[in-house]
């Protein structure tokens, strides 16, 4: 039989109702000794995690990002815990929402870990739930293309940014983060027709909410007014037929 050795993965775990996981990330899962998650994404695979040894995640651990939140002395505790599992040919699972090659807060870890080999195992991404919602081909606009981009509000370079997405002429999906949704789309205006599609899917893959809101970019902010959009939903800029009414 072959011994069992240390290891160290980075599992997407998907975003949404907690059937969103792939199978072979809950096997991985199931098969770890040492679990690090976001407490959301722990409450989310509660069952899952039952009688687990579980680590908050953190967000932006082990990286130089202003949003690593580790208070002090965390990392250091967290490497010796990582390398030790390891060491004593443990496995590690480090939970990511979604899809861990997107934009993702548990990154560091792959970058900490690196002399480990960690491995990366895909998750369904709120880019793929929202995607569904929207109910067409999202490549099928006249550019033929999508392009995946963060808004985060207060970045200097958003406006010049923002232009050279508008000039791709594919379609644009938005993980937005904290997004001034009216800075976004005043910029985009600049360079688009009003009348483009613009659409938000809120809560993507949760059964019990998820929310499409159909507008056009010269719309959109004015029908957002009042509305409290939850940190949790994605923007799509750009034509697509779609199933949706
Ligand atoms: C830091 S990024 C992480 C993305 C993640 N790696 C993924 O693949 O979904 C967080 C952003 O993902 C999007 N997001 C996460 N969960 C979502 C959901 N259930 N519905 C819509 N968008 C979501 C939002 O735009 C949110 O601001």
């Amino acid at each position: 039989m072959k011994p069992k050795t240390g290891k160290i993965y980075l599992v997407g775990v998907g975003v949404g109702d907690a059937d969103h996981i792939t199978v072979k990330a809950q096997k991985i899962v199931e098969a770890a000794d040492v679990v690090f998650a976001m407490g959301f994404v722990r409450d989310r695979l509660a069952a899952l995690l039952a009688g687990k040894d579980v680590y908050d995640a953190g967000h932006g651990y082990f990286t130089a990002t202003p949003l690593n939140d580790a208070p002090e002395g965390e990392e250091d505790r967290y490497r010796k815990i990582v390398r030790d599992a390891v060491g004593e040919s443990k496995t590690v699972a480090v939970l990511d929402f979604g899809d861990p090659s997107l934009f993702s807060p548990q990154r560091g870890y792959l970058t900490e870990f690196a002399d480990l080999a960690p491995e990366v195992i895909p998750g369904l991404s709120s880019f793929n739930i929202a995607n569904a919602a929207l109910c067409g081909e999202i490549t099928g606009g006249t550019g033929r293309a999508v392009v995946l981009a963060e808004a985060v509000s207060g970045r200097e370079d958003l406006p010049d940014r923002l232009a050279k997405l508008a000039a791709t002429g594919a379609m644009l999906a938005f993980f937005t983060m904290k997004m001034d949704l009216p800075m976004v789309t005043g910029e985009l205006l600049k360079y688009l027709p009003a009348e483009t599609p613009a659409v938000i899917v809120a809560h993507a893959g949760y059964g019990d909410k998820q929310t499409v809101l159909r507008a056009t970019l010269g719309t959109l902010a004015e029908r957002t007014v009042g509305v409290d959009l939850p940190w949790a939903h994605m923007l799509y800029v750009g034509g697509v037929a779609s199933c949706v009414q």
